[in-house]
């Protein structure tokens, strides 16, 4: 393991290393307006969720090393303390990405980036039409986390009111539909990652009874080899080690069983693999009962 101190490193060495490290981050598309209602939209991926009631989003914006100048969004926010989050998708991100550059005060990015205005509701700000999804905002507070270039200056905002495209809702127009959204988010340097239906997959919650635990699996099944943390994760679920069922019939389980019958260490290494494949496939079941008959 390479161990970096952060203390002794230079801003940009800092923000390098934490920004490849924390990862993906969401992208707050933000539109805020001057006392004078001029517009300003930039992005900013130090943004999250933080509380569901009151419906609480933080994003920073982070003194400027150069100068240690606030930047122009901050600046809107202490004269008219609303905004519009606008969620960054993959339709957008190369208009997001130009809507960053350091354009002097007063320019409006909607007009550089080439985005449409559409009226708020409760809020100052114009929300951005070609967005997807929109939270109209008020701050709550601005925390500083320091004076100088480098701190970022975080703004805790209250969502007044989400705006969802239609066309991201499922079937029942009742939910966001998570295959539709196309989110983007922040990584390290120039990377960005797109989530879409080839990187989107489901994990399984606790339920109502937490799993047994990794201390909880026999040994023979937590010592094993070939089976990962994640695979054991999935064994280690179940609110009980599930019983041996005599009617479960799989022809691979019989052929493995056969085949190394008179070599019992290979029999328990095909059967975790064999296991292994199973949970791959999210067959849990399955792969509990393969792993019951190598136990013996
Ligand atoms: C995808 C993306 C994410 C960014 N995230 C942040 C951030 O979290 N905090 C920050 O201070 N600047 C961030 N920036 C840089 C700002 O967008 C940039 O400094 C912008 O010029 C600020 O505009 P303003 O001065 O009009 O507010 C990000 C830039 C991009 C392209």
């Amino acid at each position: 393991m390479k161990t970096i101190e952060l203390s002794p490193l230079s801003i940009g060495e800092k923000q390098a290393w934490l920004n490849h490290a924390i990862g993906p981050r969401p992208i707050a598309f933000v539109s805020t307006v001057d006392a004078g209602g001029n517009a300003n939209l930039s992005p900013f991926s130090f943004f999250n969720l933080f509380s569901y009631d009151p419906s609480v989003v933080i994003f920073s914006t982070v003194r400027k090393v150069r100068d240690n100048s606030i930047k122009h969004t901050l600046e809107n926010l202490l004269q008219v303390p609303e905004a519009v989050i606008n969620i960054c998708d993959i339709n957008m991100v190369q208009q997001v990405s130009l809507a960053s550059g350091e354009y002097p005060k007063g320019v409006d990015e909607f007009i550089k980036a080439g985005f449409t205005k559409q009226p708020a509701t409760l809020v100052q700000p114009p929300m951005v039409k070609e967005a997807g999804i929109k939270l109209e905002c008020r701050v709550m507070e601005v925390k500083s986390l320091g004076e100088h270039g480098g701190a970022g200056q975080l703004v805790i905002a209250e969502v007044l009111l989400l705006h969802v495209d239609e066309s991201l809702l499922n079937d029942d127009g009742n939910m966001i539909d998570q295959l539709k959204t196309k989110h983007v988010s922040r990584m390290g340097g120039n990377w960005y990652a797109a989530i879409n239906e080839t990187n989107l997959f489901t994990v399984p919650r606790p339920g109502a009874r937490p799993g047994i635990g990794f201390d909880g699996l026999p040994q023979s099944i937590r010592n094993s080899n070939l089976l990962t943390g994640n695979n054991l994760a999935m064994l280690a679920g179940v609110a009980e080690i599930p019983v041996v069922n005599a009617g479960f019939e799989d022809n691979r389980l019989k052929n493995i069983v056969q085949y190394y019958a008179i070599n019992p260490d290979e029999m328990e290494k095909e059967l975790h693999l064999y296991a292994k494949e199973l949970l791959e496939q999210n067959r849990i079941e399955d792969a509990w009962q393969v792993l019951l008959y190598a136990a013996g």
